[in-house]
């Protein structure tokens, strides 16, 4: 068994799962700012292979995996989550203003499903403040920004104040990135995260940030549904800005009844916010697949997809369903870093 299983993961396991979060990114950080430790990690942990390089949205990538948004909010470990073998790292998310995010606890385990229950809340430092640590950063892979807005009751979801707030974050960031995501439904933040519901407002949304002059791709972090019309209906109105690239699905909040649970409802009525990890594999599917007949196989827009990653076989499925690239979180939890490896390696192997 790999060695983040047997010697890391019992030790992280046994501290309330936040605290683990912190230390795990603390780690990262500190380790990150070595050369040394970037060099070891990346002989340990990545493979290289030119059969792994993937095009997405116009990015040349080193292989199609991906850290997802969440878990290096703030961008201070990028230096060595830039060696662990992923073709990109996704930040954030990040908004316009700092925000302290919900109250604790707000991270859960749920081992026997294999999943994590998240009410952060989108907690960070302010896209000013991500900016001047970017600026003294420059990671070896390519960098994605996640933006949202502003969880703070003070800054109620109106027009056009939310679209202000994205605007500001995309202005200070995009030339920070490689990729821009806007993450259009926090699940959590319970204030906010309908206001796209209408869907014209994604529409002016985007109409906003294309007068911030976009350099760089950027991807729709949407609301998961299965309702066809309405994904149908959201890639009609990308067709109106160009500077779109892709889509990728967010965590549907709560606990919806498409989610595979086993864990006793009082222990799940315990744990307040979305679920990541395998519980929703099967739903996020379904959507990328139904998305995927949508945009259909010539298009213009590329899929990122995560939910449910916890082997090789899991990411190979999401790219035989139309992804082009297949981001990780909650298996990193349970598997650790050798994750990435060795999904690296099969799917090298699958395109021999
Ligand atoms: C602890 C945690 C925090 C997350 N925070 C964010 C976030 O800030 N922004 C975002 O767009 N997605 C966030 N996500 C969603 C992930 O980016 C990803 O889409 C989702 O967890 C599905 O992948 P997984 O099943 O491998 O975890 C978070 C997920 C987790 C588990």
């Amino acid at each position: 068994m790999a060695f983040y299983e047997t010697a890391v993961r019992p030790l992280l396991f046994r501290l309330d799962p936040e605290r683990a979060h912190d230390l795990t990114v603390r780690a990262s950080e500190l380790s990150g700012r070595s050369a040394l430790a970037r060099r070891a990690a990346r002989r340990a942990l990545a493979v290289d292979d030119p059969r792994l390089r993937t095009t997405f949205a116009g990015l040349e990538l080193a292989n199609p995996l991906g850290l997802a948004a969440g878990f290096d909010k703030n961008g201070r470990a990028v230096g060595l989550l830039g060696a662990l073998g992923f073709g990109h790292v996704e930040i954030g998310s990040v908004s316009a203003w700092p925000s302290g995010g919900n109250p604790r606890p707000r991270l859960f385990r749920i081992p026997q499903d294999g999943g994590i229950v998240v009410s952060y809340g989108v907690p960070n430092d302010g896209a000013d403040a991500i900016r001047a640590r970017l600026d003294a950063a420059r990671p070896a892979v390519a960098l994605g920004i996640n933006l949202v807005k502003t969880n703070d009751p003070a800054r109620p979801a109106v027009e056009p104040d939310v679209y202000e707030d994205y605007a500001r974050s995309f202005a200070a960031l995009q030339d920070r990135a490689q990729y821009v995501a806007l993450n259009l439904s926090c699940p959590n933040s319970a204030a906010d995260r309908d206001f796209f519901d209408d869907l014209p407002r994604i529409d002016a949304l985007l109409t906003r940030l294309a007068g911030c002059d976009p350099r760089v791709p950027v991807i729709l972090k949407l609301k998961p549904t299965l309702d066809a019309g309405v994904l149908r209906e959201v890639v009609a109105i990308a067709g109106g800005h160009p500077f779109v690239a892709g889509f990728a699905i967010n965590l549907p909040a709560g606990k919806p009844r498409e989610l595979e649970l086993s864990a006793p409802r009082a222990t799940l009525d315990g744990m307040p916010g979305a679920v990541g990890g395998k519980p929703v594999e099967t739903y996020v599917n379904a959507i990328l697949g139904t998305l995927a007949g949508i945009t259909g196989p010539e298009s213009r827009y590329a899929l990122m997809a995560a939910g449910g990653v916890t082997s090789a076989e899991d990411a190979y499925r999401k790219l035989r369903l139309g992804a082009g690239v297949v981001q990780l979180y909650t298996g990193l939890i349970y598997r650790g870093p050798e994750l990435v490896g060795e999904a690296a390696r099969m799917l090298s192997d699958r395109r021999a």
